[in-house]
């Protein structure tokens, strides 16, 4: 099944509670969350307390995107704050294996995030542990970038390769994904699409709506 992710990086942080209402009530799946610890990227986000209060706010998964050094240390604290998934970047853990089993230890579902350069085979060991592989179509940091082609192929190769292990691993794509390009990485093979910029200008019930749309076409 094809899932929507909307990034609330790009909502109004004044009215989030509402947002998070208003995507969900709109059908999106996933609600994508981007913790930045301005090392491993440039930016400083938001961190447990805004996702604790978010909480209540919508049933769906609550899936959280990890872009800071060593995210080992966090696990449980983003377990209780509420996180459904956890994805970590490969190129942030010293110890990937050990991260991911503390993720799958505290009953979520794992996700490892990998860089535009970083190439799929880091991962590949580590693949029957994980639920998800989230593939980064921009260099993490900032919304509103433009995907970088190169990362399209990546997809594929990826898909590739977690069909000849015979394992069932989601693919989400994450940055610069708009209406004119979704079809595109979906076909490639992601089936979690993130989108940030591209659902909250305008109108965020119609943008998901539109999305939603080309995602069970
Ligand atoms: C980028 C974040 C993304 C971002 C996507 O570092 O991981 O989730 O919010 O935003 P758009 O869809 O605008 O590229
Ligand atoms: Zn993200």
């Amino acid at each position: 099944m094809n899932c929507l992710a909307p990034s609330i990086l790009s909502a109004d942080f004044a009215r989030l509670g509402e947002q998070v209402q208003e995507l969900d009530e709109a059908g999106a799946q996933y609600v994508h969350i981007d913790v930045m610890d301005g090392m491993f990227v440039p930016s400083i986000s938001f961190g447990m307390p805004i996702i604790r209060s978010l909480r209540p706010c919508s049933d769906r998964i609550f899936d959280v995107h990890l872009m800071i050094e060593e995210p080992g240390r966090y696990i449980s604290d983003f377990a209780e704050a509420g996180a459904d998934l956890i994805t970590v970047h490969a190129e942030a853990c010293k110890h990937l294996d050990r991260t991911v089993e503390s993720i799958k230890e505290k009953g979520l579902l794992a996700g490892v995030a990998l860089n535009p350069a970083t190439p799929i085979s880091a991962i590949e060991y580590v693949l029957p542990k994980v639920d998800m592989v989230l593939i980064m179509s921009v260099n993490p940091g900032f919304g509103g970038q433009k995907l970088i082609p190169y990362t399209v192929q990546k997809i594929r190769d990826l898909k590739k390769m977690i069909d000849a292990k015979g394992l069932k691993i989601d693919i989400e794509v994450d940055g610069g994904i708009n209406l004119e390009n979704v079809a595109e990485v979906m076909d490639a093979g992601a089936n979690i699409i993130v989108a940030g910029s591209a659902v909250f200008s305008g109108d965020l019930t119609e943008n998901t709506q539109q999305f939603l749309h080309i995602l069970n076409s």
